[in-house]
């Protein structure tokens, strides 16, 4: 049910599976926590990284919306690096997952081990094509509220890698679903994370996004402690985007335009994109994410025209907030070119 989200692949597996096709499989491996490789932490990097701004981030600004960001954490054949921009034409964001609090995996660490000149060439190439490169924190492998990790100090560690490695912010995939639903502090560790981060990666020169769950947006009694609402009452104002996990809670949640848009279901009532809107969120803070195919998710996928029918939907009912997809490289400009379709056509 409620009990993961977005797959991880741990890079030990991706160093493995030197074979491309193995991830063609699946990748939606629920629930995997195996710790993978806690190496690397921050600061090892290429030895030699100088840490401070090599680049500064007030070109950075705030990026506004339409938000199209789409998650790497996937191990890809031959690369070398994120794709050229020209392979995700369509997309303004683009999130290297995960960033954990003991260290990098996947695509972090793929960015991670970069040389500095590799980065800072590929950082400038995102910049003149409009989009900007993040990571994405937690991910299904941490659950940072039940383990007790210290939400000052690792808000600290993670704001500092990413001014160290040069990116443009930090979307915050936490997946603690225990502490969620046992009301033992997840709103509380949320709000003191999100406060902190925001106090070292400050508004309008980095982006901080929150990941979660669709269900999350509502004060349903399974979460003690409340969620999500909460959440944006408290420190909404220091998050500029929610990507939207509308996926993972059922096989008929969110898989039509109503049932996206305006009439979840009675198993997660009022947790639409308008109703989590009508509960007091931004609606143009809230971009709906999906799965890139069915194979990404355990469920929740739509095919892409179908989505892009609710796209355009929500559009003429004045929302713009955008689209997240999990994950490159399914999820590719292709995908996000029929998804915008005329709503938000590719100029
Ligand atoms: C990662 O670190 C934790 C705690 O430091 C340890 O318990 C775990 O075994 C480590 N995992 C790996 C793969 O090294
Ligand atoms: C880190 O990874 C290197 C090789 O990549 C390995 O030699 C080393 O033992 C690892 N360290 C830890 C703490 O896992
Ligand atoms: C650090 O920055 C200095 C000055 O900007 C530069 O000369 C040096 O090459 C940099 N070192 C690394 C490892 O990037
Ligand atoms: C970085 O930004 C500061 C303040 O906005 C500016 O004074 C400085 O010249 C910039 N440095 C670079 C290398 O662009
Ligand atoms: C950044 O975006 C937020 C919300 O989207 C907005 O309130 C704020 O004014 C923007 N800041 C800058 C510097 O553009
Ligand atoms: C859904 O929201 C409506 C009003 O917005 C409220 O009356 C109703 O009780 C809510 N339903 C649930 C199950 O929370
Ligand atoms: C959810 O509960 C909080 C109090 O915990 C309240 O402020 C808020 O209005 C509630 N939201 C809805 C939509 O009922």
């Amino acid at each position: 049910m409620l009990s993961f989200t977005f797959s991880y692949i741990v890079s030990v597996l991706a160093v493995l599976a030197l074979v491309n096709s193995v991830f063609s499989a699946p990748i939606c491996s629920v629930g995997v926590r195996s710790g993978g490789s806690n190496n690397s932490t921050s600061g090892s990097g290429s030895g030699s990284t100088n840490s401070t701004s090599s680049s500064n981030s007030t070109s950075s600004s705030n990026s506004s919306a339409p938000h199209f960001l789409v998650y790497s954490d996937a191990w890809v054949s031959g690369e070398n690096g994120p794709p050229d921009p020209s392979e995700i034409a369509g997309y303004n964001v683009f999130a290297l997952s995960f960033l954990l609090a003991s260290g990098t995996a996947d695509q972090a660490q793929e960015w991670e081990s970069l040389d500095a000149s590799t980065r800072s060439s590929i950082k400038s190439q995102y910049e003149a094509a409009g989009i900007k490169l993040i990571v994405s924190a937690f991910g299904s492998t941490e659950a940072p509220t039940s383990s007790g990790y210290d939400p000052v100090d690792t808000a600290n560690t993670m704001a500092a890698w990413v001014k160290q490695y040069d990116l443009d912010g930090i979307d915050i995939d936490y997946e603690d679903f225990d502490a969620i639903n046992e009301g033992n502090g997840a709103v509380e560790w949320l709000v003191q994370f999100t406060t902190q981060l925001r106090n070292q990666l400050p508004e309008g020169q980095y982006i901080i996004t929150h990941a979660p769950v669709a269900p999350w947006f509502s004060n349903n009694s399974q979460f003690k402690g409340g969620a999500y609402l909460q959440v944006d009452q408290q420190v909404g104002s220091l998050i500029d985007w929610y990507n939207v996990q509308f996926y993972n809670q059922g096989t008929d949640e969110y898989t039509t335009c109503d049932g996206l848009l305006t009439q979840s279901s009675s198993t997660w009532p009022n947790t639409s994109l308008f109703e989590i809107a009508d509960a007091g969120v931004s609606l143009n803070k809230l971009v709906i994410g999906k799965p890139a195919a069915a194979a990404d998710a355990t469920n929740g996928f739509m095919d892409t025209s179908t989505l892009g029918t609710c796209v355009a939907e929500a559009q003429s009912k004045g929302w713009n907030a955008g689209v997240m997809v999990w994950e490159y490289p399914t999820a590719d400009a292709s995908w996000i070119s029929t998804v915008r379709g005329s709503a938000f056509p590719i100029s």
